[in-house]
């Protein structure tokens, strides 16, 4: 399949997506393996909300991932694993190992009793086995419900419960710096209160000693033994459930957002291939595949990043994908500089926040290593400020690297907007142009369609791409409302965005209460509910500042109910519930107590005046006047004055 390689291309691949775009995904779509060819490419309306990609069709995307390269690519490898410590030897996975892997795994999964439409949740470390078990549960047709380790079990409970998950995969600890954490214990917390799942299936990844229960608890090496290393993988409908990634919104409640088959793995597949070039080497004598050049994306396989691009995205492209279990500073703050020298990595895909961590360490790090096997770099999760642009431009990629900026979301399930690598000019701290197929559209508030270049609103999406949202698990009104109502027909992205007059695109980050921690998402909403489980607190309300690392930090304003003697005690005890019921991700950086909350006469809070006193900008708190009580913000300025 063409991989679009000049502006020129692109230009026309665009046109070409928005005026015919049934003819054009079916083009991209005809080049994988079906069990059945589709009826008719797209069904969509964007009020009712109904997207079908591809209906009519049967197929299994891990014949898409693993068979089919079978052919062409056997001993390629597919996942390189660098563990947490950097001397615990390399593994790496051929396309064919993996395939056998895989099979074995579905096979194991069968013999525990999964079917066909199964919830299966994976609350794993990132080894190469969290990939496998994703795959596994795709090959049989389950839908995965990957869940990040760092979460608490409170957190894994509601994930487990909402989707009523049959089976949990786990591991028995973590390895994270220098730190072990215990995911089966905190699996072991959850599973009190978890009536639906039967089975557990853990990983020996740790060696600590854990509780198996018996009948339900097994292990993964022991039930590996016992089956088939062959399994014809499951025919499944384009439209049928892939998995389920649970996100947060303005809301207390995370949404589980649901991804199906087809549309998502030719978006995945398409997607990665334009973004970042990726082309085998030519093949020395001419014959078959030539070598795949190394990519590593450093997100988690609980985040969507790490589900399309760790995952689906390179293994249907045939590419080598590299899995890194450890942290960036571990030994020290050249880890990732010193993999990409050992691994002679081609592409790498990091975060600002990390970037910006990295940076703050110093140059000595980068210094020490060649990287000379480095071509295209990628960033994601978060704007790129243009400092951080430029240190990872110039330290890391030594100038040459164009620098993908992908912007895109849990929802949207592949990039929408990003520079193709070394296509058209990149412009810092900017993500630059849509993809082909992706329609994006500014409106102001009132939903007016903003034309032209030299504008900005809020950003969405008027046509169906093959990998957008299909709904929220067992809540389909919920999708609707929370995507598709704000403005009709169209899906809102909840981010303001520039259009410069060059026509590149400028995420200018959420206009909703959603914040964006270390390019977590994070809903105010649930931390308040998480610090009002406090016994002491009456009230909260949670905004995000400018962080100069983590691009945002959290700020909570707390009243309790009544006058507290240890300020700090409480704070702490307010970390830990939070680290009890979300999970450290989510501690707010500061935490000033408060008698009241600026609130008008309706009981709304206004938090237009919270973000600009945690911004420390107290002199323009623009119109107060419609506040119940404007003497609290005095106080709170002279309370956040303290804790500066
Ligand atoms: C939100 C989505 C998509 C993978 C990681 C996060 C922000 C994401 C960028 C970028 C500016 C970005 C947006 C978006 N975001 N990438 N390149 N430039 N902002 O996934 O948790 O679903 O969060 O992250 O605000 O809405 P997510």
């Amino acid at each position: 399949m063409k991989t679009i390689s000049t502006f020129a291309e692109y230009q026309s691949e665009y046109k070409k997506s928005v005026e015919t775009p049934e003819l054009f995904w079916a083009e991209h779509a005809e080049t994988f393996t079906w069990k059945k060819k589709w009826d008719k490419v797209l069904d969509w309306n964007f009020v009712d909300l109904n997207i079908k990609w591809f209906d009519g069709g049967t197929l299994n995307i891990t014949e898409n991932c693993l068979d089919r390269h079978l052919e062409t690519q056997p001993n390629q490898t597919a996942i390189i694993f660098e563990a947490n410590d950097p001397n615990e030897p390399v593994r790496k996975i051929t396309y064919k190992e993996l395939h056998t892997e895989v099979c074995k795994f579905a096979n194991v999964l069968l013999s525990n009793g999964a079917k066909k439409g199964d919830r299966i949740c994976i609350y794993m470390p990132m080894v190469p086995e969290a990939a496998v078990a994703m795959l596994a549960c795709a090959r049989i047709g389950a839908i995965h419900n990957v869940v990040f380790g760092g979460f608490s079990a409170n957190s894994l409970v509601d994930r487990i419960n909402d989707s009523a998950v049959n089976i949990l995969i786990t591991s028995d600890g973590s390895f994270r710096g220098n730190k072990q954490i215990g995911l089966k214990e905190i699996a072991d917390e959850a599973l009190k209160l978890t009536p639906s799942v039967k089975t557990t299936i853990v990983l020996k990844r740790t060696g600590q000693t854990v509780n198996m229960l018996a009948g339900r608890d097994k292990w993964y090496h022991e039930e590996m033994q016992n089956v088939a290393a062959t399994h014809i993988a499951a025919e499944v409908n384009a439209e049928d459930e892939l998995f389920i990634l649970y996100t947060s919104g303005s809301t207390g409640k995370p949404k589980g957002v649901v991804h199906t088959t087809a549309g998502y793995m030719v978006f995945a597949e398409y997607s990665f291939r334009n973004v970042f070039q990726y082309r085998h080497k030519p093949s020395p004598n001419g014959e078959g595949m030539g070598e795949a050049p190394i990519f590593w994306c450093t997100a988690d396989v609980g985040w969507i990043t790490g589900h399309t691009y760790i995952v689906y995205g390179p293994l249907l492209a045939g590419a080598t994908t590299l899995m890194f279990e450890g942290i960036p500073t571990y030994p020290d703050a050249g880890r990732f500089w010193h993999a990409i020298d050992k691994h002679k990595v081609n592409i790498f895909y990091t975060a600002p926040t990390a970037i910006r961590s990295l940076m703050a360490m110093g140059d000595e790090f980068p210094a020490k290593y060649k990287m000379d096997s480095l071509q295209i770099l990628g960033s994601v999760g978060e704007p790129i400020n243009e400092e951080a642009w430029h240190w990872y431009h110039e330290k890391i990629g030594h100038g040459n690297c164009p620098i993908c900026d992908t912007y895109w979301q849990t929802e949207t399930g592949g990039f929408l907007i990003s520079p193709l690598a070394n296509i058209g000019k990149d412009k810092p701290a900017h993500a630059g142009f849509p993809l082909p197929g992706i329609q994006t559209i500014l409106v102001d508030s009132e939903g007016k369609v903003l034309e032209g270049n030299g504008v900005e609103g809020n950003l969405c999406i008027k046509f169906p791409w093959p990998s957008a949202i299909r709904t929220t698990y067992g809540d389909h009104e919920r999708c609707k409302q929370t995507y598709f109502s704000t403005y009709k027909g169209l899906y809102f992205t909840g981010d303001g965005a520039k259009r410069d007059t060059d026509g590149y695109y400028r995420i200018l980050g959420r206009v909703d209460d959603v914040m964006n921690v270390s390019g977590h998402r994070i809903g105010t909403a649930e931390v308040e509910n998480a610090i009002n489980e406090h016994p002491a607190v009456v009230e909260s309300a949670v905004v995000g500042y400018p962080h100069d690392i983590k691009g945002q930090g959290i700020y909570a304003y707390v009243i309790c109910d009544k006058a507290i003697a240890d300020e700090n005690e409480t704070r702490k005890e307010i970390l830990a519930v939070i680290t009890k019921v979300i999970g450290p991700i989510a501690k707010p950086d500061k935490i000033q107590f408060v008698k009241g909350l600026p609130k008008t006469r309706s009981g709304k809070i206004m938090r237009r005046i919270l973000r600009k006193i945690a911004e420390g900008e107290v002199s323009n708190l623009g119109d107060t006047s419609t506040l119940l009580d404007p003497a609290v913000v005095e106080d709170i300025k002279i309370g956040a004055e303290k804790l500066r």
